[in-house]
């Protein structure tokens, strides 16, 4: 989802941070190749100030670009740039539609109808809407695709733009949530099995348990569950995350906007607040029909999304659990790394403006073909913070740290919690990706208008400086860390910059970005965030598709390949008119990559994928080589 942050306030207050550099004895093998890699355009770009400390002083010489070039583990030449409206892959590569919003998963299901575009009834039935993160599960042979729709474009599903009536409701919420879906190849081509007893819907209306630090307290009771052990429904799941034990993770992101109030001078909190939850909704009028989204009656309401929900992809009868014990917030995705000694580590960002980067230690540990179950039930939770000059540190969200009363408030209030110990306010955290062949952790900070502007929601300063080094960052950049001793459950990490994303054509500042972006490459505002198994970074992008002015050549939103160990990056992708990019699985066999293209024509310029004059849905789409080859 494009911006949706909104910070007020004018506290511009710096807060001090930690200083943590080693001397150049103590530097890690990581450390000198972050200075390496990250000091460049700020050294070699000609004297150009690159703001704050984001650049490691005393960097050492960079190899150029086309040295970098010459030792590609790329399989593939890069793709231009273009404003086309279909997707464009690399020269010997191919790319097919696998499910589009409103593909019935069933034989009963009505086939999707352009005029109607769906009632509630047939979208229930069918494939959401926006799909986002996704995981292919792969079980005797079948293959079942879980994949989160995170939101609904009101303008293109309701003929008349946005809803009207009950049913017009009950289809919104039907179009949000999880679409589990059995898929198979015939014919080279990828589609949906109908009536696969794997495939589900699990929509705003499905009962979940809520599970860990919070379930019971009093701030998750409601009339229909005063227990505050079940709720109804997960809506505005963006990106994902798997578990080894073979479980799909839903990761509630924009919950708040759905809330709104029948009482227009109702006092809003603080903690709603926090939360952008208010007076009004964002237009999916969802109060209108269901009054549990009517914070006047139901003020509990809004405590119980916001989480991570566990799903069990081949069990369409299992109860999907909401995880409080990872915490409260805008979840972007939940990267699941497993530690030496077993125990899960989940790294999570929270996307808004100013908020804050988050990791989930389990108490338990896993062991294959053990009870994994409930691992991520109960465990410690940490939020980061980082100083300038390299270094960052894991701060535990604790009663004792955060003074608040109890973990069960920590994991409901968590962005107070993150607040309360001096976490780094981030430039919108995005993807958190693990690379799988060491110990080193990306994370997509998408943009932030309002760095060293706004502060927060919370208050929180925003300065300059750190991994984020813009103020008013249009662009985005890509940080990353490598935890002390290649030991998840460290502490202590080494961090860089792996890219900042800007536009060489247009600027000769900080918003030309960092040498490792091109005129051939760049993009803005990175957001979607995966290893392959050969330890490539892929990178998907969500941000301004004008190609005008600043963003002039960058062209529609796209996928990138980055190499970790050199920093090149090769655009392998473009999307289709007004879209995003977002979402990744491969195939067992790495001969397909399924990728997500989610709201294009979301202005009312795309008629992706079916051409014409048709209807813009957004849809997954299968990539393959012509010549039947790996990918990544
Ligand atoms: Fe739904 Fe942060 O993107
Ligand atoms: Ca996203
Ligand atoms: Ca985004």
């Amino acid at each position: 989802m494009h911006d949706t942050g909104r910070a007020e306030g004018n506290c511009l207050a710096t807060r001090g941070v930690d200083e943590m550099e080693k001397s150049p004895e103590e530097q890690t093998d990581f450390e000198r190749l972050a200075e390496r890699a990250l000091s460049r355009r700020a050294v070699l770009g000609g004297g150009v100030a690159f703001g704050a400390a984001a650049f490691v002083a005393g960097a050492g010489a960079l190899k150029p670009l086309a040295v970098l070039a010459n030792s590609s583990r790329f399989g593939f030449e890069p793709v231009p740039a273009n404003t086309l409206d279909t997707v464009t892959v690399p020269k010997g590569y191919r790319w097919h539609v696998v499910a589009r919003w409103g593909d019935p998963l069933w034989s009963d299901g009505a086939e999707f109808d352009p005029e109607t575009r769906g009632t509630g009834a047939s979208q229930e039935r069918a494939f959401g809407d926006n799909n986002d993160g996704m995981a292919l599960f792969t079980h005797r042979g079948r293959n079942v695709l879980a994949v989160n729709n995170e939101y609904v474009n009101r303008k293109i599903i309701y003929p008349a733009g946005k809803p009207e009536t009950a049913d017009d409701v009950r289809k919104g919420k039907a179009g949000h949530g999880v679409s589990v879906v059995e898929i198979a190849q015939r014919g080279g081509r990828w589609a949906i099995v109908r009536d696969s007893p794997f495939n589900r819907r699990i929509t705003a209306d499905t009962p979940m348990e809520i599970t860990g630090p919070a379930r019971g307290h009093a701030l998750l009771g409601t009339a229909a569950d005063p227990e505050g052990v079940r709720s109804l429904g997960t809506w505005n799941d963006c990106g994902n995350g798997r578990t080894p034990w073979g479980t799909y993770l839903a990761c509630e992101e924009n919950f708040n906007g759905y809330f709104s109030s029948s009482d227009p001078d109702l006092e809003i909190g603080p903690a709603f607040e926090r939360y952008g939850i208010g007076l009004k909704d964002w237009g999916y009028a969802w109060a209108s029909a269901d009054e549990r989204f009517d914070i006047v009656k139901h003020p509990n309401e809004p405590n119980r999304a916001g989480y991570i929900v566990e799903i069990d992809p081949l069990d369409p009868a299992s109860t999907p659990r909401k995880r409080t014990a990872l915490g409260r917030f805008k979840h972007e995705n939940a990267e699941l790394a497993l530690a030496d000694d077993g125990r899960a580590v989940v790294y999570m960002g929270d996307d808004e403006r100013g908020e804050f980067l988050y990791k989930f230690v389990s108490d338990g540990r896993y062991v294959e073909g053990g009870d994994n179950a409930d691992l991520l039930e109960s465990g410690k939770l940490f939020a980061a913070k980082f100083a300038d000059g390299g270094r960052g540190e894991w701060i535990g969200l604790t009663p004792e740290a955060t003074g608040m009363a109890s973990q069960a408030e920590i994991c409901i209030h968590t962005r107070m919690a993150a607040s309360a110990v001096g976490a780094t306010t981030m430039d919108r955290p995005e993807w958190v990706a693990a690379n799988p062949k060491k110990a080193e952790v990306y994370c997509c900070l998408t943009n932030n208008k309002n760095r060293g502007k706004k502060p927060n929601k919370g208050g929180d300063p925003t300065p300059v400086g750190g991994p984020n080094p813009r103020a008013g960052n249009l662009y985005g950049q890509i940080v990353r860390w490598r935890p002390d001793s290649g030991d998840h459950l460290a502490t202590g990490f080494a961090w860089d910059l792996y890219v900042v994303a800007g536009n060489p054509t247009v600027h000769t500042g900080a918003d030309a970005g960092s040498k490792n972006v091109t005129a051939d490459n760049m993009f803005n505002s990175p957001d979607g965030l995966a290893f392959d198994g050969n330890g490539m970074l892929w990178i998907q992008t969500d941000g301004k598709y004008t190609d005008k002015d600043g963003f002039a050549g960058q062209g529609n939103n796209q996928m990138l390949v980055g190499d970790p160990a050199t920093g090149e990056i090769r655009r392998f992708m473009v999307g289709p008119k007004e879209c995003e990019v977002t979402g990744f699985a491969w195939s067992r066999d790495r001969r397909t990559l399924f990728v997500g293209i989610q709201h294009p024509g979301e202005k009312g310029n795309s008629h992706f994928p079916d051409g014409g004059n048709s209807v813009p849905r957004s849809a997954v789409i299968a990539i393959g080589r012509e010549d039947g080859g790996l990918i990544g």
